[in-house]
């Protein structure tokens, strides 16, 4: 899959982009990730990527004249149609359920917004869907794009150690439970121990015990998950 970043701000996604499961979605092949810098979409001398809103509101918003060209660039730069996703704090949530179709899309194109949003023509043109990481305002699109390609590229067939490991994530699973609490050595510490029923090794009563446990911190953390 390729997965295209349009950006102000390069530079961010180096460090987060070059570790663990995105290095190693790259390393086998899985993603073909690039960064595309924004400002090289500039006008003028000053290759510039905003201006002031229409009607007089506070702030400066990026330049339809400036976003469309560099996406459409990345769409000629590659040979499958993409899926455009704006980062907007309006747009629909990015869930485990999105994060897992658009990791079986070819390509996508993610436009990391800034100052105080993107000219509304830009989604209207490029028939984007706004996508949004929760319902809070961050300064940029930026580590909104991280989080998306980081849940993405994770669920990419290969990329995990074991394909089954993300079924048993929480809002992956197909039972609708969060995972359960998880214990590894040493097996005391502190005043704490392993659940004896973990080191037992009787399989059947470590996945009942497990179940149990997933349904408990479910119905604590997250009742409106649980449907029973
Ligand atoms: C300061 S925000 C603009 C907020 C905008 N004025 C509004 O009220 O909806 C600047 C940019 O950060 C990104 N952004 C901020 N919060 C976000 C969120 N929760 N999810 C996704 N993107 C977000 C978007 O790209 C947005 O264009």
């Amino acid at each position: 899959m390729v997965i295209q970043v349009v950006t102000l701000f390069p530079e961010m996604f180096s460090g987060v982009f070059d570790m663990s499961m995105v290095k190693r979605a790259r390393l086998t092949g899985r993603l073909d990730l690039r960064v595309i810098p924004l400002r090289a979409f500039g006008v003028g001398i000053h290759r510039q990527t905003d201006d002031y809103p229409f009607g007089g509101a506070v702030g400066m918003l990026l330049r339809c004249d400036v976003v469309v060209p560099a996406v459409e660039w990345c769409m000629m730069h590659e040979k499958t149609p993409a899926r455009v996703i704006l980062t907007s704090p309006q747009g629909r949530s990015f869930t485990q359920r999105l994060a897992l179709h658009l990791s079986r899309q070819d390509h996508l194109i993610i436009v990391a917004g800034h100052y105080e949003g993107i000219d509304e023509r830009v989604r209207l043109l490029l028939q984007a869907d706004e996508v949004s990481i929760g319902d809070y305002v961050l300064t940029g699109g930026e580590l909104p794009a991280m989080v998306m390609v980081d849940a993405v590229s994770r669920l990419l067939p290969g990329v995990l150690g074991s394909d089954d490991s993300a079924k048993d994530d929480s809002f992956s699973r197909a039972d609708g439970w969060l995972e359960g609490p998880q214990y590894t050595r040493p097996v005391q510490y502190r005043n704490l121990s392993v659940p004896d029923v973990l080191r037992q090794g009787n399989h059947r009563a470590i996945a009942e015990f497990r179940e149990e446990m997933a349904r408990q911190r479910t119905r604590a953390r997250r009742p409106d998950l649980v449907s029973d």
